[in-house]
């Protein structure tokens, strides 16, 4: 085992791994500019521009319930979470190509394309206005713990940057999403019901966006891109959320959802396959959303292409 804890020189590499990792275990930073094992440099990659696909994805079906959403003030509610999840994008693509393995173009032709991969709840569609509401509820708030737990370490400096502002955004959209729940809790029957059927869509979902339990040697984890184990933040939002929605009122969709002796939730068994159909784009919606994000890419040409001309380039 090497003890090695600081940078190579400059114009070195890192010998080998062991070394890179005595740096990481040591509160080292990796930023753009820096000497990386290229094991990094593509795990790194690769996890930022699945968020930043995630971000862009969720941001486009924001802005399709703009129209939709009740009376001025969740109109402008919902402008503002579009813009804070494109932004969101904006700045995590800058980021991934910032570590030059693609570029931002390359990015997003592989999203239009069903090449690379989202997160799964923006596989499916929201039908109602109360699926909007479980998705700032429940969606919001998963994303809101996945993210903080990779902003709470996270060893790419220009990452752990952007996370900083991405985290507090997300942390206003999960407040606004329990306002809107509270809304429609006190509301009419109806809406409750309305609600009920949105959290059956829903539920599962969200406690999948979490993952399948980290593997036992997670790179991710070791390099410390991740803080948490995915199954252990699946645990955690399961026991927060549950009693919160049973307060409420309501029920949750898993027939084997139980309480241990001390009081802790735990989901019942949990079918992965959704999870797995929605990373090969095969999920309820994938073919609808890429679609509407790819049209959505080639009307736009026309402003990339008058930004080039102008030379200040996209
Ligand atoms: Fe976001
Ligand atoms: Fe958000």
């Amino acid at each position: 085992m090497h003890t090695l804890a600081t940078a190579p020189a400059a114009g070195r590499s890192w010998a080998d791994l062991d070394d890179f990792q005595a740096f990481i275990d040591a509160g080292g930073m990796v930023e753009p500019g820096d000497d990386m094992p290229p094991e990094y440099r593509d795990e790194v990659f690769r996890f930022i521009e699945f968020h930043a696909n995630s971000e862009l994805m969720g941001g486009l079906t924001e802005r399709d319930w703009i129209p939709h959403a009740p009376g001025l003030r969740l109109k402008q509610v919902f402008l503002a979470k579009t813009q804070d999840e494109i932004g969101h994008a904006h700045l995590l693509y800058m980021v991934a190509a910032d570590m030059s393995v693609k570029t931002r173009t390359e990015m997003l032709e592989d999203l239009f394309a069903g090449r690379s991969r989202f997160h799964n709840v923006f596989h499916y569609q929201a039908v109602t206005w109360a699926d909007q509401i479980a998705i700032a509820y429940l969606v919001d708030a998963a994303a809101f713990a996945s993210q903080r737990a990779v902003f709470a370490e996270c060893t790419y400096g220009p990452y752990k940057r952007v996370l900083k502002r991405i985290v507090a955004e997300e942390g206003f959209h999960m407040r606004h999403g329990e306002e809107m729940l509270l809304r429609l809790a006190t509301g009419t029957g109806t809406q409750r019901a309305m609600f009920q059927e949105a959290l059956n869509r829903w539920w599962w979902p969200a406690v999948q966006l979490f993952g399948p339990d980290s593997d036992p040697d997670d790179p991710l984890l070791r390099w410390k891109i991740k803080s948490q184990r995915n199954e252990d933040l699946r645990a955690a939002y399961v026991q927060k959320y549950v009693p919160l929605l049973h307060g409420y009122g309501f029920e949750i969709p898993d027939p084997e959802l139980r309480q241990d002796d001390d009081g802790r939730w735990h989901a019942g068994p949990i079918d992965w396959e959704p999870l797995k159909a929605t990373m090969r784009m095969g999920g309820p919606d994938s073919k609808r959303r890429i679609e509407t994000a790819a049209q959505n890419w080639a009307d736009t040409a026309w402003v990339r292409d008058a930004l080039d001309r102008q030379g200040v380039g996209t």
